[in-house]
């Protein structure tokens, strides 16, 4: 009773064994991108006995594996056969990539094995530069940095750094539009200028191993000096100085005209003793007095008015007038 009991148990596990391993085939990756032009490659791992493995790509069977060592390829294609420690293991490889053969890589092994299904992405690096080159700004000013690429696939993930340092994403803005089967990008960074940096572009695609950049300088200059101070400054001084030169104008004037008011009485003075001095000569030309009217009705024309008035006033009889426009020729000859 007992033996025929281990008997089932030794059966049943190698069964289970048998039966685990029989329907083992592995595919990886199970997706895969790849730049066009470049190799793609995948691995099958079979367990169990098989004899015949397929490769299909786009829809064609490019290859053949027969077990245990014939490879049947076509142009492009090829396997190889690799080491794994659970079974069977065949490497497949597509040389030289394009898009055309992007898609479901699909590995069948003959027998009651499930197709294993991975997926090809091609991809395609275009080029990468910041347009405007290097910049010199002020501090403080708003820059914008533009990084245009073209003739990638599919849209390539653009990032910015300054100085090495990735820079926030809020700064930038990327968009992409198609060209034919591939697009263009544009960036824009917004920036603060700070301090002397590195700005640089980086785009890159997954199949992408090393990234693609385009960098530039961005030279701080001082800040040129702020002129509205500048010129209120010399505005000011100006203006203050301006008014100290009114003020002292006004002051040298004021003295001149104290100091010259003397002298004027002082001259006055002389002239009236002169005049004392040669009192008959001018006697005589008091008494020449009815000739100076004479210039004055020249000169004002009110003393013409009255002039006038007198001299038809006189021939009629009013001493009195007469006596009035002496009195007037007087006065006027004094002023
Ligand atoms: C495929 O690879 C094998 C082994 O590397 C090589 O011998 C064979 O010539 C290759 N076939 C083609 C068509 O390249
Ligand atoms: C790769 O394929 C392209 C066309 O798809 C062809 O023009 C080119 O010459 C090929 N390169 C090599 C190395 O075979
Ligand atoms: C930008 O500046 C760097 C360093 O000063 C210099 O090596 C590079 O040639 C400059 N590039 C251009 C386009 O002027
Ligand atoms: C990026 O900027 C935004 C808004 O200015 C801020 O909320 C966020 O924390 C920043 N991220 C990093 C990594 O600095
Ligand atoms: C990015 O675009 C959005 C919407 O058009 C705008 O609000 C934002 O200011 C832009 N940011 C930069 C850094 O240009
Ligand atoms: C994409 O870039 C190329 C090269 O600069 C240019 O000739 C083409 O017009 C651009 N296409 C679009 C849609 O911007």
């Amino acid at each position: 009773m007992v033996a025929t009991w281990k008997l089932w148990l030794s059966l049943f596990s190698v069964c289970s064994l048998l039966c685990t391993a029989v329907t083992q085939l592995q595919l990886e990756p199970l997706n895969s991108a790849v730049l066009q032009g470049s190799d793609a490659r995948f691995n099958a791992i079979v367990q169990g006995s098989w004899d015949i493995m397929t490769w299909n790509v786009g829809g064609h069977l490019v290859l053949t594996v027969r077990s245990p060592s014939e490879i049947i390829s076509s142009e492009n294609y090829n396997a190889t056969f690799c080491s794994s420690g659970q079974g069977a293991c065949v490497e497949f490889t597509i040389f030289n990539v394009s898009r055309t053969q992007a898609g479901p890589v699909v590995c069948s092994v003959q027998g009651s094995y499930i197709p294993q299904i991975a997926q090809l992405s091609v991809q395609d690096s275009g080029t990468v530069s910041i347009t405007g080159g290097n910049v010199t700004v002020m501090k403080d000013q708003q820059v914008e940095f533009q990084c245009v690429t073209t003739g990638w696939f599919p849209i390539p993930s653009v990032s910015w750094n300054q100085n090495g340092q990735a820079v926030n994403s809020s700064l930038y803005n990327t968009t992409s539009m198609a060209e034919g089967d591939f697009f263009n990008s544009t960036s824009v960074l917004k920036i603060r200028a700070v301090s002397n940096t590195k700005v640089e572009c980086t785009v890159t695609l997954p199949s992408l191993k090393t990234p693609q950049s385009s960098s530039v300088f961005m030279v701080i200059v001082p800040n040129p000096p702020d002129w509205t101070v500048l010129i209120s400054v010399v505005v000011s001084f100006g203006g203050f100085a301006l008014l100290v030169l009114l003020i002292l104008g006004i002051i040298f004037c004021y003295k001149r005209r104290k100091e010259k008011k003397p002298n004027y009485q002082d001259e006055m003075r002389k002239v009236r003793a002169e005049s004392l001095n040669n009192a008959p000569e001018h006697q005589k030309g008091q008494v020449n007095l009815s000739y100076v009217p004479d210039n004055q009705i020249k000169v004002t024309p009110n003393v013409l008015q009255e002039n006038g008035q007198n001299n038809l006033k006189t021939p009629g009889v009013n001493n009195t007038a007469g006596e009035s426009g002496f009195m007037k020729h007087r006065h006027l000859t004094i002023v």
